[in-house]
């Protein structure tokens, strides 16, 4: 892990080598742009040449004390997420083009923004390359005496610099996760992160392991685990702050590698499949920052946890399995995984724990990413203010929601003739709602309960992979909806 400092600096001074400007798009630009030029001792005419402070245009040159001056444009409205991805985007991007100490001016921008540069930057430092054995290439900021000045007058930025640097810290733990490959992630390797965070950060931890996980019927996590040399496992989480006005309870998707089972996936993408445990991943980052930030909140967070793999002991289409909430489901797909698992991981909460709130997120279905792309998420609620509550948070964060129904002429999809349920219509249509409709038979028909289907933006392409990278989506925003209630 990096270890940045960042600093509050009340001028520039002559030692400052790399200064990035951010401006943004007004009607004051080319006066804004002759200040500058006047400061930093270059003509002006050169300078407002063709700048147009479009989000994320870059346009750099040298002071006369010989200092990088980088100009970042921010655009007219840009929201949190943009702000973000433009800091983001110039760190990456500067690889080994950039010296260990940056100085960014914030004096121009609204004061909550100095929680985006913050959090963009120390991003912009993420190395995918985990398990490259050759070709260390120097990233700003990233050597021992990695350096961030922040120019600002705001009596807060503290603050503002606390929480983003704490969120890029998790979010960047949670890409490790996500990027890791399917041999070096199990259940175990799972539960093992959340004990370590749990004991860093003071929430309590608690493992059910397989013998503990057939006392207690946990059958339909134990049904899909059973073809893997990894036993499953559920991580049951909990953050408590005294502050805490409500109970909120989260569970996340945890297959740490989805074969399809028996029946099998074709092998073209199949190795994406190491990023199934996103809604776990998101499930971690969000009660991380819960404890971390302090944020006044009681906390439940569950993840069943497991491996979908081939074997002569895996489920099989046609089983019928039993679930911890007694219900019975025939298996028509053993692909259709995750909802056997997330009813365990939601039964075992509304069984548990007495919550106010559930939000569950999985990487469920490749129908919602036929629906929606990798841009936004599907949410499924019966509940118009909690639809509400989680749509100003993905406006928000950028991480984007889009409603889908949960009506129950749907329901049909999952009855079966010999079963409580089945865990496939068997058609192809409609599939991330029968999917919704599946979970809801498990959560005991709790008012205030909203499944994420993340499947299309957990692992998505961005500007900072050659190829899907996890994006920690989820993260952000659970933690700003866990502010709003
Ligand atoms: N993990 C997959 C869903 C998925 C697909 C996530 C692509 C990310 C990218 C899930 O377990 C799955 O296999 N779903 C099947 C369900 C079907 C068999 C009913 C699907 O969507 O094809
Ligand atoms: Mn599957
Ligand atoms: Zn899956």
């Amino acid at each position: 892990m990096n270890n940045i400092k960042v600093k509050l600096v009340a001028q520039f001074q002559p030692e400052h080598k790399a200064i990035i400007l951010p401006i943004l798009q007004t009607e004051e630009l080319s006066v804004e742009l002759a200040q500058i030029a006047e400061t930093f001792g270059i003509d002006a005419l050169l300078l407002q040449s063709d700048f147009k402070a479009d989000l994320k245009e870059i346009h750099s040159f040298y002071s006369t004390d010989n200092q990088k001056v980088i100009l970042l444009g921010l655009g007219k409205k840009s929201n949190s997420s943009e702000i973000i991805r433009a800091f983001r985007t110039l760190i990456h991007q500067h690889k080994s083009k950039l010296p260990n100490e940056i100085t960014i001016d914030a004096r121009k921008l609204p004061e909550t923004w100095i929680e985006f540069i913050v959090n963009g930057c120390f991003l912009g430092t993420y190395d995918l390359r985990l398990y490259k054995t050759d070709e260390k290439v120097s990233i700003p900021l990233l050597g021992n005496d990695g350096v961030l000045n922040v120019l600002t007058e705001s009596k807060n930025a503290i603050t503002f610099i606390e929480k983003g640097k704490a969120i890029a810290e998790t979010q960047m733990q949670i890409f490790d996760l996500m990027n890791a490959p399917a041999n070096k992630k199990s259940p175990h390797t799972l539960a093992k992160w959340a004990v370590a965070s749990g004991e860093k950060y003071n929430y309590s931890v608690k493992v059910l392991e397989r013998q503990q996980l057939n006392s207690q019927k946990l059958n339909a996590l134990l049904a899909v685990g059973q073809g893997s040399e990894h036993a499953p496992m559920l991580i049951i989480m909990e953050y408590h702050s005294p502050k805490a006005k409500q109970t909120v309870g989260l569970v996340g998707k945890g297959v740490t590698f989805d074969t399809g089972g028996i029946s099998i996936k074709s092998s073209t993408n199949m190795h994406l499949m190491k990023s199934d445990m996103g809604g776990a991943a998101a499930v971690f980052g969000a009660i991380e920052l819960a404890a971390k930030l302090e944020l006044p909140v009681h906390l439940i967070g569950i993840v069943p946890a497991c491996e979908n793999a081939v074997d002569g002991k895996s489920f099989k289409p046609s089983d019928v399995i039993n679930s911890y909430s007694g219900k019975t489901i025939e298996v028509i797909d053993t692909d259709a995984e995750g909802r056997l698992i997330l009813a365990d991981g939601l039964s075992y909460l509304t069984r548990n724990f007495k919550v106010d709130t559930i939000i569950d997120l999985a990487t469920l279905t490749g129908s919602c990413i036929a629906t929606l792309g990798y841009y936004a998420a599907g949410m499924f609620t019966n509940n118009d203010e909690l639809a509400d509550t989680l749509t100003e948070a993905a406006n928000q964060t950028g991480e984007r929601l889009w409603r889908l129904p949960l009506w129950d002429v749907y329901k049909e999809d999952i009855s079966s003739d010999i079963a409580d349920v089945r865990n496939y219509s068997g058609k192809p249509m409609a599939g991330a709602i029968s999917a919704a409709k599946f979970l809801e038979v498990f959560t005991d028909n709790h008012p205030n309960w909203a499944h994420l289907d993340i499947a299309g933006t957990a692992f998505g392409d961005t500007d900072f992979a050659p190829q899907r990278a996890g994006t920690a989506f989820g993260v952000r925003l659970l933690v700003d909806f866990l502010m709003k209630i």
